[in-house]
């Protein structure tokens, strides 16, 4: 009789195998008594897009704040690259929600920032961010104020202002949300050329499902706070490089949309009920 050598463990893949760069265990974020979230646990792989979708209010934001060192866990510790985050990080690029550019700099200024706090010398600051502008398809826009760009324009500022340093983690905080849709698909186009190019561990937080697809490697779910969990994690399995309008035709996109909005519904609509 021969005996049949089955290998019981699953075939990693790529991403399996990269170093986890961020990760989150057992994480609880209270405001007074209010838990907002409770027992978090996720990771992030070095090079990986995590996308995070779920109701309003169930803290999104507070787990990205607390990535970056913002708000500090009740319980639970976060780290980036092996190391537990204590206050503010360096490591991190954020793009926030809302425009966060000072309005007095201009866009060269306001790109320079993020070297600056680094210490990088100012020659080198210039040219640097010279060819991040350039890169993000703002050349010639140097010395505009951000009242004199559009809101796309700034946004661009922004991506370079978070990119420029080269940090280990990118935090993105509904950052298209405000633009049109032909912009946001543009922009959102503009940001996977860029990560493609080196990629980085990304965790974008979205209300929207179709993007959070159409981007992310992964799409984590959370449900409805209060003590707000994560329900369930997607991988998304659609080749790269993706243009955002066009995978959205795609049936596996739309068979992934499917499933995972299956998880995402109960919780939207539970974080209705608890309004009213
Ligand atoms: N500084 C604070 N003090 C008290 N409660 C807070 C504070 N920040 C957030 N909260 C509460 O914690 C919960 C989570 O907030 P958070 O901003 O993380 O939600 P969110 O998922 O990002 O929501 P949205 O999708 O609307 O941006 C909410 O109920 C909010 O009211
Ligand atoms: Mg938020």
């Amino acid at each position: 009789m021969s005996l049949a050598v089955v290998n019981p463990m699953p075939i990693p893949t790529g991403q399996q195998n990269a170093k986890s760069m961020v990760s989150i265990d057992a994480v609880t974020m209270s405001f007074g008594s209010y838990v907002a979230v409770q027992d978090v646990n996720l990771t992030v792989a070095d090079g990986e897009f995590l996308a995070i979708v779920g109701p309003t209010g169930c803290g999104k934001s507070t787990i990205l704040n607390a990535i970056a060192g913002l708000l500090k866990p009740a319980s639970g510790t976060v780290s980036i690259d092996g190391t537990p985050v204590k206050g503010v990080q360096n490591d991190i690029g954020y793009l926030f929600q809302q425009d966060a550019l000072l309005p007095w700099k201009t866009s060269i200024e306001n790109v320079e920032l993020g070297l600056m706090f680094r210490g990088v010398a100012a020659p080198e600051r210039l040219e640097r961010s010279m060819s991040w502008l350039a890169k993000v398809g703002l050349k010639g826009f140097e010395h505009r104020y951000p009242h004199q760009l559009s809101g796309g324009q700034r946004k661009r500022v922004q991506m370079a202002q978070a990119l420029i340093a080269g940090p280990k983690v990118i935090l993105m905080d509904e950052p298209f949300s405000a633009l049109d849709i032909h912009t946001r698909h543009l922009m959102q186009n503009e940001l996977l050329r860029l990560w493609q190019e080196e990629r980085r561990a990304v965790v974008m937080i979205t209300h929207d499902l179709e993007e959070a697809i159409a981007l992310g490697d992964r799409v984590a779910i959370l449900a409805a706070g209060p003590r707000s969990r994560v329900i369930e994690s997607f991988p998304v399995d659609l080749e790269r490089p993706r243009d955002v309008a066009e995978i959205k035709l795609d049936p596996r996109f739309m068979d992934l949309y499917r499933n995972i909005w299956a998880s995402l519904r109960g919780e939207v609509e539970k974080s209705y009920e608890r309004r009213d």
